[in-house]
């Protein structure tokens, strides 16, 4: 499906951005993730096989975005598909909340999409597609999620004006907004294996279809927004939440 693309995922050690990239790469592309945690690279990058890309590089700092151009377009000279994908979540309770809570929610999710898109858009060329990760989060008020859903409602908004700004080159922009996925973002790190599953089976609960989503579950999505399958989609949000949003 994806024979002779290459593809670039941002937060692509870990969760959604895993199996995003093994999914693309199983379907014919060539990959590169990027991550900023060496160790998690590292085992990530084995899982993904020698022929995938590995840079270590932190999408809230622009040295680091540029170094990752640089060596996409020495490994691949061009890029098909992004997938804006690295992300923090975390709770930030009213009265609870400090500046710096308030800076690195906002320069990883919100400054870290939009620089991650500016830096690879030299490489890209008619037919590409950038998908940007979301959260269903930001359709709906949750207690202590203020800034967490604030920043995916501005990833929300970037789809939109960079799909209107790159139509003429036509590159397409569009998001997954993922449910609660079982990836270790939700997990702290002394949690037992105990503790967590005890957590997945209460969330699952709360779910329509009653589980919570696995990595795969946005990762078909995102396969799918990066072939030519979607190409009549622009601009837009698929939700992939088990039914929680809506039901
Ligand atoms: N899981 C869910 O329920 C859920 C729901 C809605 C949306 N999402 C979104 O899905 C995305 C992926 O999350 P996940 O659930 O797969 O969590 P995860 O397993 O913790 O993966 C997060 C990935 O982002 C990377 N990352 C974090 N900060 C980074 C930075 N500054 N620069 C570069 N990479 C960075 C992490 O690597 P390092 O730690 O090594 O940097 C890791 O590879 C996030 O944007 C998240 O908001 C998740």
């Amino acid at each position: 499906m994806l024979e002779g693309k290459t593809a670039l995922v941002t937060g692509g050690s870990s969760g959604i951005g895993l199996a995003s990239a093994k999914m693309l790469k199983d379907n014919g592309a060539r990959v590169a993730i990027t991550g900023t945690n060496a160790d998690k690279l590292k085992l990530a990058h084995e899982k993904l096989g020698d022929d995938s890309i590995a840079i270590q590089a932190d999408v809230s700092n622009l040295d680091d975005l540029d170094r990752t151009r640089s060596e996409l377009q020495q490994a691949f000279g061009k890029l098909d598909i992004l997938f804006a994908n690295a992300g923090v979540a975390f709770n930030t309770p009213l009265g609870k909340t400090d500046e710096a809570m308030y800076h690195r929610m906002m320069d990883v999710n919100v400054k870290g999409t939009f620089f991650s898109v500016q830096s690879v858009l030299p490489l890209m060329q008619e037919g590409a597609s950038i998908i940007l990760n979301t959260s269903w989060l930001n359709q709906i008020g949750t207690p202590k999620k203020t800034l967490l859903s604030a920043s995916k409602a501005a990833v929300r908004s970037f789809a939109r004006v960079m799909s209107a700004e790159l139509v003429d080159q036509r590159i397409r922009v569009n998001c997954v907004s993922p449910g609660t996925i079982e990836t270790p973002i939700h997990r702290g790190p002394d949690e037992t294996d105990e503790h967590f599953h005890a957590y997945v089976e209460r969330v699952g609960q709360q779910v329509p279809v009653g589980r919570m989503g696995k990595p795969e579950d946005i990762a078909s999505a995102v396969l799918f927004l990066a072939s030519d399958a979607s190409s009549y989609m622009l601009g837009t949000e698929m939700v992939i939440d088990g039914g929680r949003a809506e039901l």
